[in-house]
C-alpha cells in the first residue's frame, strides 16, 4: 500500500516540475497549486519532496531540480529576502540540509550554517526565547513564541553539531524546555501561541492565532508538538521531551473523529459552521509518530498503541485523502486547512501537508525520516 502511493506521488512530483518551474507550490487552488516566488514559510517542502522523490526513484530530473531550489535558497540567503522570521529551520532543512544529507555537498552544508546564524537573529537572549513573527520590539510580537518553531530547533542542533559551538543548541533548548512548560497544558492540549513580558521575560498567558479559539487546541499546533518534542529528544537525550511528544500523541489519538484524520481543531462545536479536516495536521502527527516510535522499545506497553495510531491515520490518508491515480490533480493530499478563521484555504491541498504525508510513506517503507537530522 504504501509503496504504491510513493508511487504515485513521485508521478506526480515529475509532472508537477515542469509546469512550477521556478515557482513554488503553496496551498491549493481546485486540482492545481497557486504558486509563489521563493519568499514565504513554505517553500521548502517542495524541495524537500524532490529529494524525497529523487532518493526514492533515483530520477536525475528530480535531483536537477532539487538542486535548482537550493540555488534558489542560496541567492535568497544573499538578498535576505523575508528571512526575518523564525521559520528558517523549515526553509533550509528540506532544501540546503537535504543536499548535505544526501549529496555530501559542503557549500550546501556551509549554505545551511549561515541559516542557522540567521535563525540565532530570532533569539531574544535576555527574555530567552525565540521570537516567532514580527520586528524586535514589537509591542504584540516581541513577546510571543509559537509551538511551530519545535520544527526549528533540528536546524540548531545541527549546527552546534557541526560547528562545535554549544550556542545553537543551548538555546534550543531553552525554547524546547520553555515549550514544554507553557505551549502544552496539564490535559496534554496545547497552546498555539504564548505571550512573555519581553523585559523580564515573565509568561503573561496563551492565545491562538490560527485555532478555533484561544485555549482551545489547533490540530496542526499539536501535531507540530508530537514531532518537535520527539526531535528535541533525539538531539538531547532529555526524558522529559519524549515523555511530552508520548503525551501529546495520546492526546491527539484520543480525540480523532471515526474516519482517523483530525479537523482543524479538537475543540470545534458540535454544530460548527466550518467542520474542516486538517489532512495535513494528520500527516505531520503520523511522521511524528513514526519519529517518537524510533526512540521506544517495542516491548514498552505504549509502542503498540502508538504503532496502531500511526497506521491507522495513514491508511485513512491514503484511502480517503490521497490524490492516488487522478492524473489532473497536482497535489497529494486533500482537504488540509491553513487558516479556517482568517478565510484562507480551509480546504485545499497544502504543501507541507503533501511533504509530510510523503516522508510519512519513506518512513514507513525505506525508513528514511526527511532532513531533520542526519543519518548514522
Ligand atoms: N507554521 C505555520 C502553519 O503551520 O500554518
Amino acid at each position: 500500500m504504501w509503496n504504491k502511493a510513493i508511487e504515485d506521488a513521485v508521478a506526480k512530483i515529475q509532472r508537477n516540475i515542469g509546469r512550477f518551474g521556478d515557482r513554488y507550490p503553496h496551498v491549493g487552488n481546485g486540482l492545481k497549486y497557486s504558486l509563489i516566488e521563493n519568499d514565504d514559510w513554505t517553500n521548502g517542502f517542495w524541495s524537500g519532496m524532490l529529494w524525497l522523490g529523487y532518493e526514492y526513484s533515483g530520477d536525475g530530473r528530480l535531483r536537477d531540480a532539487a538542486r535548482r531550489t537550493v540555488d534558489s535558497f542560496r541567492s535568497r540567503m544573499g538578498q535576505g529576502i523575508v528571512l526575518d522570521h523564525h521559520d528558517i529551520g523549515f526553509l533550509y532543512s528540506l532544501s540546503s540540509k537535504a543536499q548535505w544529507i544526501v549529496e555530501g555537498n559542503t557549500e550546501a552544508k556551509e549554505l545551511t550554517l549561515l541559516a542557522a546564524d540567521r535563525l540565532m537573529n530570532r533569539w531574544r537572549e535576555h527574555a530567552a526565547y525565540f521570537q516567532a513573527w514580527g520586528r524586535e520590539g514589537d509591542p504584540v510580537e516581541g513577546g510571543r513564541i509559537i509551538i511551530d518553531c519545535l520544527l526549528n530547533l533540528p536546524l540548531l542542533y545541527w549546527a552546534s553539531e557541526k560547528t562545535g559551538n554549544p550556542a545553537y543548541k543551548a538555546a534550543a533548548e531553552i525554547q524546547a524546555n520553555k515549550s514544554r512548560r507553557y505551549l502544552v497544558r496539564g490535559d496534554d492540549s496545547s497552546y498555539h501561541t504564548f505571550f512573555f513580558n519581553q523585559e523580564t521575560g515573565e509568561p503573561i498567558g496563551g492565545a491562538t492565532h490560527q485555532g478555533y479559539t484561544n485555549g482551545s487546541t489547533w490540530t496542526r499546533g499539536q501535531a507540530w508538538g508530537i514531532y518537535g518534542f520527539a526531535l528535541s529528544y533525539r538531539y538531547t537525550g532529555d526524558p522529559l521531551f519524549l515523555e511530552t511528544s508520548k503525551r501529546m500523541a495520546r492526546y491527539f489519538l484520543e480525540h480523532l473523529p471515526e474516519d482517523g484524520v483530525a479537523y482543524w481543531d479538537f475543540n470545534l462545536p458540535q454544530d460548527a459552521v466550518n467542520p474542516y479536516r486538517d489532512s495535513s495536521a494528520s500527516a505531520i502527527a503520523a511522521a511524528g509518530l513514526h519519529e517518537l516510535l524510533s526512540h521506544l522499545d517495542e516491548a514498552e506497553p505504549g509502542y503498540a498503541y502508538y504503532r496502531r495510531g500511526l497506521i491507522r491515520s495513514m491508511q485513512s490518508l491514503v484511502r480517503h485523502y490521497a490524490t492516488i491515480g487522478d492524473s489532473q490533480a497536482e497535489g497529494l493530499l486533500k482537504h488540509g486547512s491553513y487558516h479556517v478563521r482568517g478565510s484562507q484555504a480551509p480546504d485545499e491541498y497544502m504543501i507541507w501537508g503533501d511533504y509530510f504525508y510523503l516522508e510519512a510513506l519513506m518512513r514507513l517503507e525505506k525508513g528514511i525520516g526527511g532532513y531533520w537530522y542526519e543519518r548514522r
